[in-house]
């Protein structure tokens, strides 16, 4: 019932899975080698010092940049008092190198290296972050970019903005958050900072325009991007005129974000990597786990960049700046987010992008369920650990049939895989509102053993999380 076999409970057992096989890189590829330090730190966010875990000195961690066809030779330094692994979110990489302790790696233990191989074959926009317990509601996240070699000069400039609700080094911990949901030790005495139990209303305070249900679990005392609160944001710079890439990703562990740009519309370009029919927006919102490239025409001045958090009290702030000018006021209403924003089962995949529609040869339910007392939260009946894998057939076309039996909205994230939405749409993250159900389509065709999950990092740690086998 954790996100990593070992986290909390003391492992039943498990053998030992052992070093990953290396592997080489093919004639001719390129290969990308970096060492990341996962480790505690003392971080400014703008205003505000928190003692935190986060990969080297910084959260977003270090980018991490290559190129579609690239190896990637990634050590992790775990400097860290607990356990760790890497996922790489998004990418479609063999299964030894997805980071899931217990199942496709033994767990990084303190003061221990180790170093993932993999091929990134996908271009995109992607992050990374532990799989292990709640440690992604640190600051332990950092973005992956997969450049695509046939498109260099499309842009100008291009920005990459992470968004993240924020709570460890305030005063309470992601695992004293978690605990306190569950009703465990300490149950009781983070209240200044907990919204749990305030189901049924707090969903359609901020907007009530989309059918998102009730807010989250957890209110936060900051929501940030690129690490920075709003009242010291981060800027970012470039020349009036300028077509600008903002490569956008919630990092966020609760939190459902709708983005605006003050002053200019943007156009979505691509969800998870994947392109999709340009649509231009004043607003989207942006699910955990979920990214999505929009490109924009830059005016001259000063322009706030917003994510306001559904359903909770807050604002995330960056500043974009072309030319001299006041920064606007932090509370300042954004008129861009009072209209219609953009839900991203709303874009349809490009011609190249769609998966091709063909009947699926298997199917799968995956039955969403909880509740808040005691916390727990399930599919197919029963928290993860306790529900029986999914057993699939390589080669098939599979259609997951996932079903929200609750109030909530789940962010859904398949690993090592891109589903389709009907629409033919490629995604590897979706928001399912309450009460609803979506089938996505994948082929089978990258065999080992995956995990399926609610992106809600705290539901995923209380059991909404399920595997799916295949050899
Ligand atoms: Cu970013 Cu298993 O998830
Ligand atoms: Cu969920």
């Amino acid at each position: 019932m954790a996100l990593s076999a070992c986290s909390k409970s003391p492992s039943p057992a498990s053998s030992p899975i052992g070093p990953a096989p290396t592997l080489n890189p093919a004639p001719g590829q390129n290969v990308v080698t970096k060492s990341l330090v996962a480790k505690p730190t003392t971080l400014d966010l703008g205003g505000v010092m928190v003692d935190t875990w986060a990969y080297g000195d910084a959260a977003p961690g270090p980018l991490l940049r290559a190129t579609a066809g690239d190896m990637l030779r990634i050590t992790l330094d775990n400097q860290l008092p607990e356990d760790t692994t890497i996922h790489w979110h998004g990418i479609r990489l063999r299964n030894v190198a997805d980071g899931v302790p217990g199942q496709t790696q033994d767990p990084v233990r303190p003061g221990a290296a180790y170093t993932y191989e993999f091929t990134a074959p996908d271009p995109g926009t992607y992050f990374f972050h532990p799989h292990v317990g709640v440690q992604l509601d640190r600051g332990l996240y950092a973005p992956l970019i997969i450049d695509d070699p046939s498109e260099p000069g499309r842009y100008d400039a291009e920005w990459v903005v992470v968004l993240d609700d924020w709570i460890d080094g305030t005063g309470t911990t992601p695992d004293e958050v978690f605990t306190d949901l569950t009703g465990g030790q300490g149950a009781g005495m983070h209240h200044g900072n907990m919204g749990g139990m305030d189901h049924g209303s707090g969903g359609m305070a901020m907007s009530g325009k989309l059918p998102f249900g009730d807010a989250g679990d957890v209110v936060y005392p900051h929501y940030l991007i690129n690490g920075r609160t709003p009242a010291d944001p981060d800027v970012l710079r470039a020349k009036p005129g300028q077509r600008v890439r903002i490569r956008m990703i919630n990092a966020g562990a609760d939190t459902i974000f709708a983005v605006a740009l003050g002053g200019h519309r943007m156009t979505v370009t691509a969800t998870d990597g994947w392109a999709v029919e340009p649509v231009t927006t004043d607003a989207l919102y942006i699910g955990m786990g979920e990214r999505y490239d929009v490109e924009v025409t830059l005016g001259d001045g000063v322009f706030p960049l917003v994510a306001a958090p559904f359903g909770k009290a807050g604002r995330a702030r960056a500043l974009i700046r072309t030319g001299p000018g006041q920064a606007p006021a932090v509370d300042a209403s954004l008129a861009e987010l009072d209209g219609r924003v953009l839900f991203g089962t709303e874009l349809r995949p490009t011609e190249s992008s769609r998966l091709d529609p063909k009947d699926p040869d298997d199917h799968q339910m995956l039955h969403l369920a909880g509740q808040m007392q005691p916390y727990v939260w399930t599919i197919n009946g029963k928290p993860f650990g306790k529900n029986s894998p999914l057993s699939l057939t390589r080669g098939t076309r599979t259609r997951l049939q996932m079903m929200n039996m609750t109030m909530m909205t789940h962010p859904m994230h398949l690993h090592g895989h891109t589903f389709a939405l009907p629409n033919g749409l490629r995604e590897d993250t979706v928001l399912i509102p309450p009460m609803r159900t979506i089938d996505v389509d994948f082929d089978a065709d990258n065999p080992g053993d995956w995990m399926a999950h609610c992106h809600n990092i705290y539901h995923a740690e209380a059991g909404m999380m399920i595997a799916l086998n295949y050899a």
